[in-house]
């Protein structure tokens, strides 16, 4: 049975393509129930209805005036996505901190793709932190969501070497193609059950 997944958005989306090209290519067994933006002008919205995905924009304002307004736009999140079937969220460029609230209603079923080779260079402008930091090498990183910003187990990476004419975008570029692959990849795995946790290390099961 395809994998039901859910994927949370803030913009371009290029890796929800990434993974809806994979699901129609045959490379990755599973289904987009449902995309989710905070963003109301996210085009990885516009780009998901192209292909006949349900999206929602789902606006935190309305939210904002209540107690623990982020656990509650999350629970909101996390009902939209149970009532859609997903199984498996994937955070594909969600500039927005998940709280508990929602990891608990996905524990160890939630994943999500950082611009770095974690730990290094973790939460915003990870390929700017890592060229003022003067890496020579950097890449991408797919990993479990747990409580900590970018801490969870990290399922599979990329590495990218950084050149002295590099740029925030040029490096940007070049580890994109990279998530490109990574993302479905590790996708494919989850959804042939073959991730095991032992600690913190994710061994791949043969
Ligand atoms: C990607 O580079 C992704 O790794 C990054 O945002 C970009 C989204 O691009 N995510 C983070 O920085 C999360 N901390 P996309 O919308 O084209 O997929």
């Amino acid at each position: 049975m395809a994998l039901a997944l859910g994927v949370l958005i803030s913009g371009r989306g290029s890796n929800l393509l990434a993974i809806l090209d994979a699901i129609q290519e045959g490379r990755l067994d599973a289904i987009v129930k449902v995309v989710v933006s905070n963003k109301a002008n996210a085009v990885g919205l516009e780009r998901a209805k192209e292909r006949g995905i349900q999206a929602v924009f789902m606006d935190p304002k309305p939210f904002a005036q209540k107690e623990n307004s982020r656990e509650a736009y999350d629970v909101a999140v996390g009902t939209l996505l149970q009532e859609h079937g997903v199984e498996c969220v994937v955070l594909a460029g969600y500039m927005r901190i998940v709280t508990p609230a929602l990891i608990r209603m996905f524990t160890w079923k939630m994943l999500n793709i950082h611009p770095s080779l974690l730990p290094a260079f973790p939460g915003l402008d990870a390929q700017r932190q890592a060229l003022e930091w003067g890496a020579k090498v950097s890449g991408c990183s797919v990993h479990f969501v747990t409580e900590g910003v970018d801490e969870g187990p990290i399922i599979c990476q990329a590495a990218v070497a950084i050149n002295e004419e590099d740029t925030v975008e040029t490096l940007s570029a070049r580890i994109l193609e990279q998530e490109h692959q990574l993302y479905p990849q590790a996708l494919q795995l989850m959804a042939q059950g073959r991730l095991q946790l032992e600690g913190r290390t994710v061994q791949v099961l043969q």
